[in-house]
């Protein structure tokens, strides 16, 4: 029995109509949606595990694939790509070592793109852990990226 998921069901009262917010619960815990938590969820509450799975990748907000401790989000809709978010992307990349949809290995970044984050005026956009950096340039890069680079050195001196 997965305890956890166990305890998550019960709270929201074994109701397949809760399934989204059971697997934001499931996600904020684990910080992704891990296969097996949702075959278990599944057959305890006897949704077809497809549906489950396109639930997952509709919404942009779910992972099936584990997450870094840092989300780095880049637009790259229109409005950011005519504003020069692929160089802005790019110096992410390197700064960071992997591409767009993947994780560091020390499991500090991941890095998404989406498609349009709704907040265009500031085009080119850069969301971290939930926190927007608009009209993003190379050397603002820099500086955010640094920002958690150093929290994380401070964490782990203390
Ligand atoms: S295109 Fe980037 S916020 Fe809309």
């Amino acid at each position: 029995m997965d305890k956890k998921t166990e305890a998550i069901l019960e709270k929201h009262g074994y109701r397949r109509s809760s399934i989204i917010r059971i697997m934001t619960d499931i996600q904020e815990e684990y910080n992704y949606l891990p296969q097996e938590n949702l075959t278990y969820v599944s057959r305890r509450l006897k949704i077809p595990l497809s549906k489950i799975f396109s639930i997952a990748t509709f919404y942009a907000a779910f992972s099936l694939y584990p997450r870094g401790k840092h989300l780095v989000t880049v637009c790259s809709g229109t409005a950011c790509f005519v504003r020069g978010v692929e160089n802005v992307l790019s110096r992410i990349e390197d700064r960071l070592g992997i591409k767009a949809g993947s994780t560091t290995p020390d499991n500090l970044f991941t890095l998404e793109t989406v498609n349009c984050l709704g907040a265009c005026a500031l085009a080119p956009i850069v969301v971290v852990d939930g926190e927007y950096y608009g009209q993003a340039t190379v050397q603002k890069i820099d500086t955010i990226l640094d920002k958690y680079r150093n929290e994380e050195n401070s964490e782990t001196t203390h």
